[in-house]
């Protein structure tokens, strides 16, 4: 039992070492979340629309101007987590909504059908159950808040969430800030 318990001791040593030589190679401590850095800097999911799960659309007609439909995406395995975790997203759960613009064109199905042009935005929130980064004004109520604009998707313009954010997502307050309605495979 003793020699069991030493070899299994020597094995957890190595593979932590072995972690952090390999963070170390990687340039950056590892955090939670890939798009996070140490700091609580949030990056742009690159990824997204080519593995994600589209969770669902919303097209808002007067807004043209700034963007008309909103494509809201999640990781992989996130609506299974969220059903598991009573309805609520699993830690380091990112919902990206991309805004894009559009251009009118006639189309087969009808005369005045619009299509989705170009991307305007990106909205991000990366779930945070932990508090991380609680001097960070991006991070709060459980999440972490960002925003980037197509001209410069590497920087996050948004300072502060609660001014940014919040205000327009308290309707959402009790489904955890999301408006969970508009994603139908998160209903049961
Ligand atoms: C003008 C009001 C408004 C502001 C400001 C706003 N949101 Fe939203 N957001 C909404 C609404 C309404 C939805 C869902 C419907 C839609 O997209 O039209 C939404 C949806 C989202 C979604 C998709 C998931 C969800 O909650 O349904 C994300 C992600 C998001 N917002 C992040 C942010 C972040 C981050 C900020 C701040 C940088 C922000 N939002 C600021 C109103 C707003």
């Amino acid at each position: 039992m003793k020699t069991f318990l030493f070899v299994i001791g020597i094995l957890i040593l190595l593979i932590s070492i072995g972690t952090f030589i390999i963070s170390k190679e990687n340039g950056q401590k590892m955090t939670f979340s890939p798009y996070v850095d140490e700091k609580g800097g949030i990056s742009l999911p690159k990824d997204f629309r080519d593995n994600w799960t589209h969770l669902g659309a919303w097209a808002s007609p007067d807004n043209t101007a700034k963007g008309f439909f909103h494509d809201v995406f999640t990781q992989p395995g996130i609506v299974e987590g969220f059903k598991k975790n009573n309805n609520r997203f699993p830690d380091g759960a990112v919902l990206v909504k991309e805004v894009r613009s559009v251009k009118s064109a006639s189309m087969t199905t009808g005369p005045n059908v619009l299509s989705a042009d170009k991307e305007v935005l990106w909205f991000v929130m990366i779930k945070n159950d932990k508090n991380r980064f609680p001097n960070n004004p991006n991070w709060g109520d459980g999440w972490g808040w960002a925003l980037f604009n197509a001209k410069d998707p590497s920087k996050n313009v948004s300072t502060d969430f609660k001014k940014d954010c919040i205000p327009c997502h308290v309707p959402a307050r009790q489904t955890d800030w999301v408006y969970i309605q508009g994603y139908p495979s998160l209903h049961e």
